[in-house]
């Protein structure tokens, strides 16, 4: 499958020419520069407001204009950038609404930024009036080629404008009926019944924070309030550049916005990897980074994204920002490629003399040359990424899914229960996915919401949440032949976050999986039950679930406690398909061990050795060793190595952080 915005792959990251606007000669000298480092973009105006509009309604463009033509002569493509990310501070001087209100009830100064009121009319018409400008500007303009809104959208504000705009939200969710509300919330519960909308606030620490339906009410607003406040950003855009693509950095994992969704009203999703190489754990890294790869590259069925941004050296927002080691910059950027990125993007071009930044890695550095590491290696990366072209657009279809749901990461934070400190849902789908990765399948990472029926195996850990007609859906999925795996503490609560009544899991799933889930334990740090699975035995930890198998098949039973010899693995024929309960957390391979028993191929039959994986797109395979030792691996059969265009074939030395790229 294809879908493609660019012929090749995009190299280049955020430019701040505003930053050195007196200094015409470092913008020549960029040009220059950017064609050595084989730079072909650049992302332009993420913070420019100030220097775009002066004062209310006075516009300046004449800079924005002759670079933009600098670029557009030098053959680079530019990314323009709506400014909402940072306002003047005129802007806020005049109508402090726009400011954000911390949970404490204090609005904020003017400073920082990422911090406006999410709900203000007047900071929604502001955004739009610059980028309707920006828009008719440059909507001719050769260079430009996509529009980049704001950036990191992220947070919540508290003030009278979002506490009205969150409880005529509420009214719209629950029908005009404070007694459905009620209901909901459960309120007849320590009293708190709510008699008018206006006794309702945001929640907070010294407020209400104990109603978990409530907060969950909160993030759903916050995230749909984030959503249009894009929605009237591209506004304009939509209307005067039809033609120009639109998609906003997101962030590895924000809670607050649900990006699953605003991802539906992207062209392209694009994403800021700052993966934390300088820790000296790697492998982690390697396989968060993956995860979040994959979670952002199915956020639109496969297609290709964009990393619009990660770091030519180090970063400076660690607590001690170790340089990452040579070959990292470039390996991290060839696994983004390999899952399914179409861009290699940096923060930032060049350094700034001043500000919080100024010590960020920067592909050119204070020194201003290109005599430096940093420098020749984005260089050589970037001539490496120019024969790696024929991957562009390119995705294909997974036979495998891990379910990670934006609303169940939010629900499974809040409620009081089982075991309260040792919970990460998120954790808990990366260790589901990490058996998947290390042998190199390409796995999905979807959402509740999303088409099941496309996969052979859909993995769906600690899914606490059914939103409504998910327990349909899986039943369909595993009668029509699919392959369901459930782990504890699956199907609660609903989407509103009332427990299911007659048992869990959730009404027919006892039926789909054949068991009755009765208690669940909680295990404190250093407490372990067992389960012996393929001939290893498992700790369990944390958290298990006490079921019985009616129709189910028992597979494994838990070692000790009140209740070993109770099912801990259960698998249920269901119709022409298969659901499987893992009652238990296993922080160790049981998952690997487990997911054995599918017939789940491999992207490619290369043999890899440890800490070296594996992964195709398009034609190409890449095999990627973020060991720090060298590797070997064997491959089957005769390929060319892309990148030097020769032929190679048995085993292949891998050097550390060394990849291959073979078709
Ligand atoms: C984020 C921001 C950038 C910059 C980098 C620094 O991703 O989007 O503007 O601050 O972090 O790492
Ligand atoms: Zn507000």
């Amino acid at each position: 499958m294809e879908k493609k915005f660019f012929d090749y792959i995009i190299h280049g990251g955020d430019y701040n020419p505003d930053q050195w606007i007196n200094t015409p000669e470092i913008w020549d000298e960029d040009m220059r520069l950017m064609k050595l480092a084989h730079v072909n973009s650049a992302t332009v105006g993420i913070f420019s407001w100030a220097m775009l509009e002066p004062e209310e309604g006075v516009y300046n463009f004449e800079w924005l204009d002759r670079i933009l033509g600098k670029l557009h002569e030098n053959g680079i493509d530019v990314i323009l950038a709506t400014p909402s990310g940072a306002r003047p501070a005129w802007l806020a001087q005049k109508y402090p609404e726009v400011l954000r209100v911390e949970e404490n009830g204090i609005r904020n100064e003017y400073g920082v930024r990422h911090n406006h009121c999410i709900t203000s009319p007047v900071y929604r018409e502001k955004v739009r009036n610059i980028n309707r400008k920006l828009a008719e500007r440059y909507k001719d303009h050769p260079a430009v080629k996509m529009w980049h809104i704001s950036n990191e959208y992220s947070g919540e504000c508290h003030c009278e404008l979002c506490q009205e705009a969150f409880r005529e939200w509420l009214k719209k969710y629950y029908h005009n009926s404070l007694d459905e509300l009620n209901f909901k919330w459960w309120n007849g519960f320590w009293s708190h019944t709510i008699t008018d909308w206006s006794q309702i606030n945001s929640p907070k620490y010294r407020g209400e924070n104990h109603i978990s339906a409530m907060k969950l009410c909160w993030d759903r607003f916050v995230s749909e309030s984030h959503i249009s406040f894009y929605e009237n950003e591209i506004a304009p855009l939509r209307e005067i550049t039809p033609h120009i693509p639109v998609t906003t950095n997101l962030m590895r994992m924000r809670d607050g916005i649900n990006y699953q969704e605003l991802a539906k009203k992207m062209d392209l999703v694009s994403w800021d990897n700052y993966p934390h190489w300088d820790k000296g754990e790697n492998i982690e890294q390697a396989l968060e980074t993956a995860f979040y790869h994959d979670m952002f590259r199915s956020m639109k069925s496969g297609q290709p994204f964009f990393m619009m941004e990660s770091t030519p050296s180090q970063v400076n927002w660690h607590d001690v920002n170790k340089l990452p080691k040579p070959g990292m910059q470039e390996l991290s950027s060839i696994q983004a490629v390999a899952h399914g990125a179409d861009s290699v993007q940096y923060f930032q071009w060049r350094k700034s003399r001043g500000g919080h930044e100024k010590y960020h890695g920067a592909v050119v550095d204070h020194c201003g040359h290109e005599n430096t590491r940093v420098f020749r290696d984005i260089t050589r990366l970037g001539e490496k990424l120019e024969k790696l072209s024929d991957v562009v657009g390119k995705y294909s279809q997974s036979r495998v899914a891990v379910v990670f749901d934006w609303e169940n990461t939010w629900a499974t934070k809040y409620f009081h229960g089982f075991n309260n400190i040792n919970r990460d849902y998120r954790a808990e789908c990366i260790k589901w996915y990490a058996p998947l990765w290390k042998k190199g399948v390409t796995a999905d990472i979807i959402s509740q919401d999303d088409d099941f029926s496309k996969y052979d195996l859909v993995i769906a850990p600690f899914l606490y949440m059914l939103k409504d007609g998910t327990d349909k859906k899986i039943e369909e999925y595993v009668e029509n032949g699919g392959n369901f795996v459930a782990t504890y503490l699956t199907g609660l609560v609903d989407k509103d976050d009332l427990c299911f009544l007659g048992g869990f899991p959730a009404n027919n799933l006892k039926k789909v999986f054949g068991i009755w889930h009765e208690d669940t334990d909680a295990l404190p740090e250093g407490m372990k039950n067992s389960v012996l699975y393929n001939g290893k035995n498992y700790d369990v930890v944390h958290v298990c679930d006490i079921i019985h198998a009616n129709e189910a098949e028992v597979l494994e039973k838990y070692g000790k406690d009140f209740y070993a010899d109770y099912p801990a693995v259960t698998v249920n024929s269901y119709g022409k398909g298969k659901a499987y309960y893992v009652a238990f957390r296993n922080d160790d391979d049981f998952a690997e061990n487990f997911l054995s028993q599918f017939d789940i191929r491999p992207d490619a039959d290369i043999k890899l050795s440890p800490d070296v994986y594996m992964r195709k797109r398009g034609e190409l395979i890449f095999v990627m060793n973020f060991s720090d030792e060298e590797r070997t691996v064997t491959l089957d059969k005769e390929y060319t190595n892309v990148i030097t265009d020769e032929k190679i074939n048995g085993e292949v030395k891998l050097c550390v952080s060394g990849y291959l790229v073979l078709k």
